[in-house]
């Protein structure tokens, strides 16, 4: 008797204590859905009704913080304002500097280094379209370090992939929408690339199936919404598309390039492979006799898919220096961490954390064109690789 009432006591408290942390959305405002806690605190969770009970309290109009609301849109129901404006207005929450960078971005939203290291952890939870290790085996044969990556020598006999379950993995939606995106493309830049009727049908297929149909997708939409930079989701995948797949000019004035194609088909600039950031074109390719593996001169610290590695390698002619991708990962996955970097940190470092490890992303803007009210293109993006 005396000993149930004990365990019912310490199972009491062990529950209060566990529900004191996971019931509330203290420091959690706009942060992913993670089925770790026991309610959410993004906008879905509206839809989903399953926001925590302070969730209108902590991150709607009585909110005194700016946890979670950095550079939100003016609303004057709120306490106080979180926007690069309310310095000037004398409105700001009392934490504002100290959550949103000391709001030095200006103009676009303020994600902090926190928020992004926290959603692309939600991000990798996700990926459930990730190959696992009996669908997918690599062989990275020979590493060099950094300096030795211009020697051009093939230094790997065997193929980079030993196996890849395609019944398995290219039967999944994103996979078969972005296999059929990779062969629309002409890979020698200074000639125009003529998209035809389907292939934008297939720039949509892949977005809705990617971004509108994965939970993946919709988390990074939850959190770029609830940062306020996009208010509805047809306005994100829009710009998605627009970054993504608008063409631009990378030599002689012709509309040859894109940053989809760029960083997943990859091309062919000044007789070497520019871009190519993507394990499935990789594969593909190699599969075919128009890739050879000669090296790898990074290996990133995971030891499951998704892995990052740094390859050289020869594409039907041309060399490829250091084509760093993230090895394994789900299609879905790949464009979202790209988008979320070009977004959150267009043209600089943006550091992310899968597993626990930190992943390093550098994108680039594109200079020289522009789509909407002066909005850049994706120029590129691609995992840094630490020289080692
Ligand atoms: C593009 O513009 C950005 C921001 O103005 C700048 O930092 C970057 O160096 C430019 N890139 C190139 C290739 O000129």
């Amino acid at each position: 008797m005396k000993l149930i009432a004990v365990f019912g006591l310490w199972v009491t408290l062990l529950c209060r204590a566990h529900s004191n942390s996971l019931d509330s959305c203290q420091s959690r405002c706009g942060f992913g859905t993670d089925s770790d806690f026991s309610c959410q605190c993004n906008p879905s969770c509206e839809r989903f009704k399953d926001c925590c009970s302070d969730y209108e309290e902590l991150c709607k109009v009585g909110s005194t913080s700016c946890k979670g609301r950095c550079n939100e849109k003016y609303n004057s129901q709120n306490k106080c304002h979180c926007n690069s404006k309310c310095t000037q207005y004398n409105n700001c929450c009392s934490d504002y500097a100290d959550v949103c960078n000391g709001g030095e971005s200006g103009g676009g939203s303020v994600i902090t280094d926190a928020e992004l290291k926290s959603v692309s952890e939600a991000l990798y939870a996700l990926d459930s379209n990730r190959a696992s290790a009996s669908q997918l085996e690599i062989d990275p044969q020979v590493l060099i370090s950094g300096s030795q990556t211009g020697s051009q020598e093939d230094l790997s006999s065997r193929r980079f992939f030993r196996f890849v379950d395609e019944g398995a993995l290219f039967s999944r939606p994103t996979y078969e929408a972005l296999l059929a995106l990779l062969d629309n493309y002409n890979r020698m830049t200074g000639q125009t690339e003529d998209v035809s009727s389907q292939e934008k049908g297939e720039q949509d297929v892949f977005l809705r199936e990617a971004m509108s149909n994965t939970e993946l997708g919709r988390e990074l939409f939850a959190f770029l919404y609830t940062k306020g930079v996009y208010t509805s989701e047809e306005e994100f995948i829009y710009d998605l598309k627009m970054m993504w797949f608008g063409l631009y000019s990378r030599n002689n004035g012709k509309l040859d390039s894109s940053g989809f194609e760029h960083i997943f088909a990859g091309e062919i600039k000044g007789g070497k492979v520019s871009g190519f950031h993507n394990w499935i074109q990789f594969y593909l390719l190699e599969k075919r006799g128009l890739l050879n593996y000669y090296s790898h001169s990074f290996d990133g610290p995971w030891t499951t898919f998704p892995d990052v590695l740094g390859m050289q390698f020869k594409w039907d002619g041309y060399f490829k220096q250091v084509g760093s991708a993230v090895i394994g990962c789900s299609p879905e996955f790949d464009f979202a961490i790209y988008s979320l970097c070009y977004i959150a940190r267009p043209g600089k470092q943006c550091r992310l954390s899968l597993g626990g490890e930190e992943l390093i992303i550098q994108t680039y803007t594109w200079n020289n064109s522009y789509y909407g009210d002066g909005k850049k293109y994706i120029g590129t993006a691609y995992p840094a690789t630490p020289r080692t």
